[in-house]
């Protein structure tokens, strides 16, 4: 009798699993493996941010696929071909053809990413926990990146205050320099409303005004383009700590402008770009294409959603945001 029973619940047991068998056999015919295209050009970073990125990203942004077994058998395949296929339309570490300004604005991008843990994505580390960036990648991605901005420029700087200190000495109208692409300089600003505050965790402190065009641009939520006349200006100023711990602006940086004309700046998607540097207030650039160079390929690679500012429509919508709380 037992022996009979047995077989009785076997036999479905079998069955179900022969056809589970056949069902998986029959998505492998649809599993279209990836296809391998070559690196065209690698990024290039110090080692120990390249083995981070190739640790955690290059799965996905990359043309060095690396996929456990598990990867490739469908269904799963599908998710990840799919995802492989998107990441490498918008980051291919494989295909790394920028300048150094767009370098810059991709690894702004990527620490922004793996700084709010949206990347890599969740479901690839559940299955893959090596790939988790840790607290420490972090740092090191953040020290890389700021170093991009930090080093570079100063070097040039530092000659730029020394031919400024010459200038200033015969042309007294230096006090209001004139950017390469014409934007003077004024202290107008000053007397501007502040619209947003940042800091990039580099022990500066900076305050982003507005004229009143943009002002009521962002009061009104019209910057969807932020209309002509609007100028954003970002003033950048040393970290002081005071004995107490209480900390202070301290000496005085830059002032970077952003003045939209979208008939004149065409080359810089309608924002005209100007940086004036140190007590001599030394304006960036030797021709009026730095712009395109430097600023615009930084903020377009971030802040391309927001008309090309990056801190202000953030700011619009947390104002709102605790305003229709205290309703
Ligand atoms: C499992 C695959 C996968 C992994 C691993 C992964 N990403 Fe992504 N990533 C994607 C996909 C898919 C998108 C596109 C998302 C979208 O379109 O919404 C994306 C988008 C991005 C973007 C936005 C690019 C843009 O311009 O919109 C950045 C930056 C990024 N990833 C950085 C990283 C970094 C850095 C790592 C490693 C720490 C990483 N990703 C790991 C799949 C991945
Ligand atoms: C490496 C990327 C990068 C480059 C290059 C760059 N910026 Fe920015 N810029 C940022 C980031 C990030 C912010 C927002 C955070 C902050 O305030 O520092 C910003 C903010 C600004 C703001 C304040 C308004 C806003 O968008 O929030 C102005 C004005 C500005 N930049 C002007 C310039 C000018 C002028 C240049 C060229 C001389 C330039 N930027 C080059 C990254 C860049």
């Amino acid at each position: 009798m037992d022996s009979v029973n047995k077989k009785r619940t076997i036999k479905p047991i079998a069955i179900l699993f022969l056809a589970v068998l056949v069902i998986f056999a029959v998505l492998q015919l649809f599993n279209k493996p990836l296809q391998g295209k070559p690196v065209a050009k690698k990024i290039e970073a110090p080692r120990e941010v390249l083995a981070i990125l190739e640790n955690s990203c290059f799965n996905c942004h990359s043309n060095q696929q690396n996929l456990s077994w598990y990867d490739k058998i469908a269904p799963i395949s599908w998710a990840v071909n799919k995802d492989v296929k998107r990441a490498q339309e918008v980051l291919n570490f494989s295909e790394w053809n920028y300048s150094a300004g767009e370098h810059q604005g991709k690894m702004y991008a990527i620490l922004n990413m793996i700084q709010s843990g949206k990347m890599p994505l969740h479901n690839y580390t559940l299955l893959h926990p090596s790939a988790k960036i840790t607290t420490k990648d972090v740092e090191t991605i953040k020290k890389y990146t700021l170093s991009l901005s930090n080093i570079a420029p100063a070097k040039k700087e530092m000659k730029n205050i020394h031919q400024n200190i010459k200038l200033s000495e015969n042309n007294l109208s230096s006090k209001f320099p004139i950017s390469p692409n014409g934007i003077k300089y004024s202290d107008d600003y000053k007397n501007w409303k502040v619209i947003s505050m940042s800091t990039l965790f580099d022990n500066s402190i900076r305050v982003i005004y507005g004229n009143d065009i943009a002002v009521k641009a962002i009061e009104t939520e019209n910057f969807h383009p932020w209309p002509n006349g609007s100028v954003v200006v970002k003033s950048v100023w040393k970290q002081e700590k005071l004995a107490d711990g209480e900390v202070r602006a301290g000496e005085f940086v830059n002032a970077q402008f952003m003045v939209k004309d979208s008939k004149k700046y065409t080359d810089t998607e309608g924002w005209g770009f100007a940086k004036f540097s140190g007590k001599n207030l030394h304006p960036t650039g030797k021709t009026a294409s730095f712009a395109k160079e430097s600023c615009i390929a930084c903020h377009r690679q971030l802040a391309e959603k927001t008309g090309y500012l990056f801190d202000v429509p953030m700011k619009v919508n947390t104002e709102r945001l605790i305003k229709n709380l205290q309703k």
